[in-house]
């Protein structure tokens, strides 16, 4: 499977995000990672649609929409409309995990699956032949900046192999604390989507991103 770098806003400079989207674009990124946090599900507050809305008429990247909300039922039509193309729920945030992940792909995006590091990898198995994507995280959700948890790549590999074993060949994203130093081994650990928040975001940042995508062969 083909594998990428998905840059995510929430380190960014607010002051310039739109400057610093193009940056991502121009610096060869095909996807743009967007963290909600509704202050419930996780404790911070970042954005949410009107941000994605206007950013959306400015660039063709691919928004990949990591919804941190309590049930995001309530909001993925409004998500989808606002330009989001992948639309990522917590297992741990939706009542009804199916019919969410289901109803994501009814309005046109692609329904991402997204787990806690304190959730078991079993867990999932119900639902992965309803999702369009997995998204592992390797920190515990609500801010960026933290350190990678260890024992997440032992993770990935069990999620890869339940994957591998259902014959599903649905791409695994990895969010958290991914740096140029631990992307190797994630990559080997069977990740196909890096996201990476500060360590594209802080410094030079189509240095940055060139730099991932170099380790990453995209
Ligand atoms: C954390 C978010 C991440 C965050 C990653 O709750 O889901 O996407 O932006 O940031 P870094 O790469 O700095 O760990
Ligand atoms: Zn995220």
């Amino acid at each position: 499977m083909k594998k990428y770098l998905a840059p995510s806003i929430l380190a960014a400079d607010f002051n310039i995000l739109g400057q610093q989207i193009r940056s991502v674009g121009q610096a060869g990124a095909k996807y743009l990672h967007i963290d909600v946090m509704d202050g419930i599900f996780v404790p911070s507050i970042s954005f949410g649609i009107p941000l994605i809305r206007s950013i959306r008429s400015a660039n063709d990247l691919i928004f990949d929409v990591h919804l941190m909300v309590t049930e995001p039922k309530r909001y993925i039509a409004d998500f989808r409309e606002a330009g989001a193309d992948i639309i990522s729920v917590h297992i741990e945030a939706c009542g009804d995990v199916r019919e969410t992940l289901e109803a994501v792909k009814e309005l046109g995006a692609i329904p991402g699956l997204a787990f806690n590091p304190e959730t078991p990898v079993e867990e999932l198995e119900p639902y992965i032949p309803y999702a369009g994507q997995i998204l592992l995280m390797s920190v515990h959700p609500g801010f960026g900046g933290q350190k990678f948890i260890e024992g997440s790549c032992e993770r990935l590999k069990l999620l890869a192999d339940l994957r591998d074993r259902m014959g599903l060949n649905i791409p695994i994203e990895i969010d958290g604390g991914v740096t140029l130093d631990n992307a190797s081994e994630i990559l080997q650990s069977g990740a196909d989507i890096l996201v990476a928040g500060s360590s594209v975001f802080n410094g030079d940042i189509e240095r940055n991103i060139k730099d991932f995508l170099e380790v990453i062969g995209e």
